[in-house]
């Protein structure tokens, strides 16, 4: 019959420890760190139902994990802009009293083209494909 020895016996009890800390410490490292996963590519969302919408507005959509600003211009016509300003990433608004799209952050002014009016934004505002499919408004890539 086997003696256990103290010694053996530490051998185990620390083993027993260091697992027990092990089985505690990786789940919160993964939690605190975890793995990068690529994003799946989104290539067109519904975004809105064309009744929520009322003429000369616009809202913040999501279009995977990027805010889009889509704006309906008049009845039958909508544009899609990225919500990102181009000067330090503030998220854009459609202004309806002056039919532009303004950035809070720096006071930058854009078009209903995307096209920079006033202020710092270096760049247009990237543009998304809009259509309606009955009354769901979709948005897709410009490509
Ligand atoms: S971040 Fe938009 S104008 Fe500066």
């Amino acid at each position: 019959m086997p003696q256990v020895t103290r010694r053996s016996a530490n051998w185990l009890l620390g083993g027993g420890v260091a697992g027990s800390l092990a089985s505690f410490v990786y789940p919160v490292m993964r939690f605190l760190n975890p793995p990068a996963t690529p994003e799946a590519p989104v290539n067109e969302v519904v975004v809105a139902n064309a009744q929520q919408m009322l003429p000369n507005s616009g809202r913040v959509v999501k279009f995977g994990s990027k805010p889009v600003l889509l704006i309906r211009v008049g009845e039958a016509e909508w544009r899609a802009f990225g919500a990102t300003c181009t000067h330090l990433n503030c998220t854009v608004q459609y202004r309806p009293e002056s039919q532009q799209i303004w950035c809070a952050c720096h006071n930058g002014f854009y078009d209903l083209n995307g096209r920079v009016v006033s202020g710092p934004p270096p760049r247009p505002l990237d543009e998304y494909a809009v259509r309606t499919r009955g009354q769901e408004i979709v948005i897709a890539r410009k490509g």
